[in-house]
């Protein structure tokens, strides 16, 4: 038997007799994480086979040709001569034909079957879609290609996801006909016969698609597309699913704004979470963080000062996904399943309680007996830090004040369970924790330190088994176990970068495990409005029952700065330079920050009065009142009018603040204008003409670190910002000796208020904390207006107002949108 032929092999040209035709043909799935990119975004740029293709024994059309008029409507491009200028360079063809036999096997027109492989791979997997006979007498078949898990941008972690479930693609591209190995059986099934495992028997089945761009895994929903594959349940279950999202975005409209709650996991002081309500609010959904978690206690204040509708908890996320399957437990037991059944058993456990408290009192007449009056809350952990860790509840004790109040262990608590009950089913009727099902969406970052570049032991061959990394598992357990309808992860760019991008493969990997739709993007703050250039990866996860969310595109002309590996760039959220758009002027330092009034290094005061008008739109609408914010509710707090909160910068010391008042105001000033610093071909060297200047303390005015910093070659330290500039990214640290953060004319860091606004914070969102703690939760944020974009295009998604496109053009600005009064219109303000 002749050697079959292997499809497609960039690497392997000595086995594949057409391998310069296929490496020119980038529509495939081989190779395709290295590839996946380029795969279907570009057009093909296969030429014509320079050898004659099969005429094998093996292969041959069976029956009569399909009739030529039928053949030239359905595949025209085939039919038509290519001209020299055209770039259609599609196979030509003499003859369609519905059936072909291949080694003895009869492959119908939308069968599906294996194609052969690269040799020691496995077979690909394709749809049949055309078959014909070029007038060169070569034998062609398209393929509508599946991919597999392990072929989609989630690659190395493909053992997530069943071995049996592969992904539809709209990648088509035509082979040898001999290349077909044998049919196979594959059915589409519902999403929720997926969510069930109710696989009914098949080599492979399939529920999504699988698209390049953006890295999307969505549902199918196109009718005409599946009406051609063997499937289980059919058009009917898409028919169905559409029906739901009308019906959906209809009910909503009607009924008033139900509220969609959002559980804000890491949530720092609550930017994202901010961004995200404002933006679903513009969509007309009313978007409600219920639950916030984070560990650190100072960001926690500011989340909850500035949301008092929200339940805060300060904890890791560890002990808050622990909580949450004890919660559910204690609310199966007092709420949902046993209330009434426990009753008697309750009453019979109080008498003996009772009984016991009389018989301790009598036996020890002296001891001080302690008496539950309620329980106040519950955490899992170690509250009392004597390391048994567990489930606890605070108890307010009888004839004590709350300074008495402590966190009693639940085994100690077996006595007082009418305290326990009432607590959870109050606790249950307040939704104080989310049970399954109850959060409509989760946000967050986890923190994956282990992937900075800061970091010198990185582990490179196993991230996930790095603890800094850890949270990433943690995020998605809670998520597992929670089930929202939507779910938008936000991280650092290095997590694409770090070890072939390991950490985002796996945390679409999982989420695809989990039977959730998934897209990737990247957006830059820069581009919705802000002077900043921070780019930042966000992943988007909907319940096959929701509409996948949308990206929205860019409103202000910013060049984005960051490396972004090239394997991801296609993800970053953007116009095609082809495309004709309107983007507004990109936003500078001056037009942020220059209408706030002038403050000294070591002034203090965390609230002052303006004192000044607004110059630039921006500072107008950063200024707004909470009430004056679109989803302002009565409890939300608001600013006193005209107070100005934190704008006070971080005290420099002595020395390094007479090192700044030396630092002349002007573009691109740093320690390089100091005296004794010479700059040859970029890198910094003493004047042996200068005697050394020395501070009031004795220090040096120019530090040895600034002269080695970067070997020299670095212009950072002490470096002034200037008017016309847009920062790379807003710091967590105040700390001017590698960072330029000083003040265009002001000798300063920039306050915690002018950092706040570079990052889209409105005015009136007041920190909590030390100085440095207050620096650090603005760092940390995910820019205002890009959840905000972000959180517009979820509520169009609840709507069922997106399609399928993967990005969606906003009709607002940043921060002009915050109006309550304001039409969801363009009013050209940037
Ligand atoms: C990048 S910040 C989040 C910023 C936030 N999304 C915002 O927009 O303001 C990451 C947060 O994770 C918190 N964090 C780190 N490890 C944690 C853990 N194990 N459990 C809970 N929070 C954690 C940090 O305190 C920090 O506030």
């Amino acid at each position: 038997m002749p050697k079959k032929r292997v499809r497609k092999s960039s690497k392997q040209d000595d086995v594949v007799p057409h391998s310069s035709k296929w490496k020119k043909s980038k529509k495939s799935p081989v190779n395709p994480v290295e590839e996946e990119l380029q795969v279907s975004l570009l057009p093909s740029r296969r030429k014509k086979a320079k050898q004659s293709s099969v005429n094998s024994d093996d292969a041959c059309f069976v029956g009569e040709p399909i009739p030529a008029d039928e053949a030239q409507k359905k595949w025209p491009h085939r039919y038509t001569k290519n001209d020299e200028s055209s770039e259609d360079e599609s196979l030509k063809a003499k003859f369609h034909y519905r059936e072909a036999k291949v080694d003895g096997i009869l492959y119908k027109l939308e069968d599906n079957a294996y194609v052969k492989g690269e040799e020691g791979k496995e077979d690909y997997i394709a749809t049949i879609v055309e078959m014909f006979e070029t007038p060169e007498e070569e034998q062609y078949f398209t393929a509508q290609w599946f991919y597999r898990a392990e072929d989609t941008v989630i690659k190395d972690h493909g053992n997530l996801v069943d071995k049996k479930r592969i992904f539809k693609s709209d990648v088509k591209d035509e082979n040898p006909l001999d290349c077909l190995v044998r049919k196979i059986n594959i059915v589409q099934i519902s999403p929720d016969a997926a969510k069930k495992k109710k696989i009914p028997p098949c080599d492979f089945y399939f529920d999504m698609k699988y698209n390049v761009p953006y890295l999307t895994f969505s549902n199918i929903d196109n009718e005409s597309e599946t009406s051609t594959l063997s499937s289980e349940s059919g058009s009917n279950v898409r028919a169905t699913d559409k029906k739901g999202v009308k019906e959906k975005s209809t009910q909503i409209k009607e009924s008033n704004r139900p509220e969609w709650t959002l559980l804000d996991l890491y949530s720092g002081c609550g930017a994202m979470s901010t961004g995200l309500c404002f933006g679903a609010s513009i969509s007309g959904i009313k978007l409600v963080t219920k639950w916030a978690v984070d560990i650190n206690k100072y960001a926690c204040e500011s989340l909850k000062l500035n949301h008092p509708e929200t339940y805060v908890r300060n904890e890791p996320t560890e002990d808050f996904l622990s909580l949450l399957k004890e919660w559910a437990k204690l609310c199966d037991e007092f709420v949902l399943n046993g209330a009434e059944s426990t009753d008697s058993d309750l009453n019979a456990a109080e008498e003996a309680e009772e009984k016991a408290d009389d018989e301790a009192m009598d036996d020890s007449p002296d001891s001080e007996v302690f008496e539950v009056e309620r329980l106040l809350s519950i955490c899992y952990g170690d509250p009392n830090e004597d390391e048994k860790p567990g489930l606890y509840f605070k108890v307010h004790w009888k004839g004590y004040d709350s300074s008495y109040d402590t966190w009693e262990p639940i085994e100690g608590l077996s006595e007082c369970k009418d305290a326990m009950k009432d607590f959870v089913i109050n606790g249950y009727k307040e939704k104080i924790l989310p049970l399954p099902g109850q959060a409509d969406f989760i946000c967050g970052g986890p923190p994956c330190q282990g992937v900075s570049g800061f970091n010198r032991f990185r582990n490179k061959n196993a991230p996930l088994e790095d603890e800094k990394n850890k949270q990433l598992i943690v995020y998605m357990n809670i998520i597992d176990f929670l089930k929202p309808k939507y779910v938008l992860m936000e991280n650092v760019v290095d997590i694409l970068k770090f070890a072939g991008g390991f950490l985002g493969r796996y945390a679409v990997g999982r989420l695809v495990a989990m039977n959730y739709q998934a897209r990737m993007g990247m957006m830059a703050a820069g581009s919705y409005g802000l002077p900043q250039f921070r780019m930042r990866v966000f992943l988007w996860g909907a319940l096959a029952t929701e509409k996948l969310p949308s990206y929205p595109l860019p409103t202000h002309k910013v060049v984005s700065r960051s490396v972004i590996p090239t394997e991801f760039e296609e993800i970053t959220v953007a116009y095609s330079t082809n495309e004709n758009c309107q983007l507004a002027k990109a936003l500078n330092l001056e037009g942020a920050i220059n209408d706030l009034p002038p403050v000294e290094n070591d002034d203090s005061d965390d609230e002052r009065s303006y004192g000044t008008t607004p110059r630039t739109d921006f500072q107008k609408y950063i200024r707004l009142q909470r009430s004056e914010m679109v989803n302002y509710s009565a409890d939300s707090q608001s600013a006193p009018s005209g107070m100005l909160y934190d704008h006070r910068p971080l005290k420099l010391n002595t020395d390094d603040y007479e090192r700044v008042c030396h630092i002349p105001k002007k573009k691109g000033a740093n320690f390089r204008d100091l005296k004794g610093v010479l700059v040859k071909e970029n890198k910094v060297e003493w004047d042996p003409s200068v005697e050394r200047v020395y501070l009031k303390s004795g220090k040096p005015l120019v530090p040895d670190y600034a002269m080695t910093f970067v070997r020299g070659t670095s212009s950072k330290p002490f470096g002034r910002l200037w008017w016309d500039e847009i920062v790379s990214t807003v710091v967590t640290r105040a700390e001017p000796h590698n960072q330029v953060l000083l003040h265009p004319e002001q000798d300063r860091v920039l306050s915690i208020r002018e950092n706040a606004r570079l990052q889209g914070f409105p005015d009136c969102y007041k920190l909590c904390g030390p100085v440095k703690q207050r620096y650090m939760q603005v760092g940390n944020a995910v820019a205002v207006p890009v959840a905000l974009a972000l959180g517009y295009t979820l509520g169009l998604a609840i709507l069922g107002l997106s399609d399928d496109s993967p990005l969606t053009t906003l009709p607002f600005k940043y921060p002009s949108c915050l109006a309550r009064s304001l039409d969801v219109v363009d009013d050209g303000s940037s």
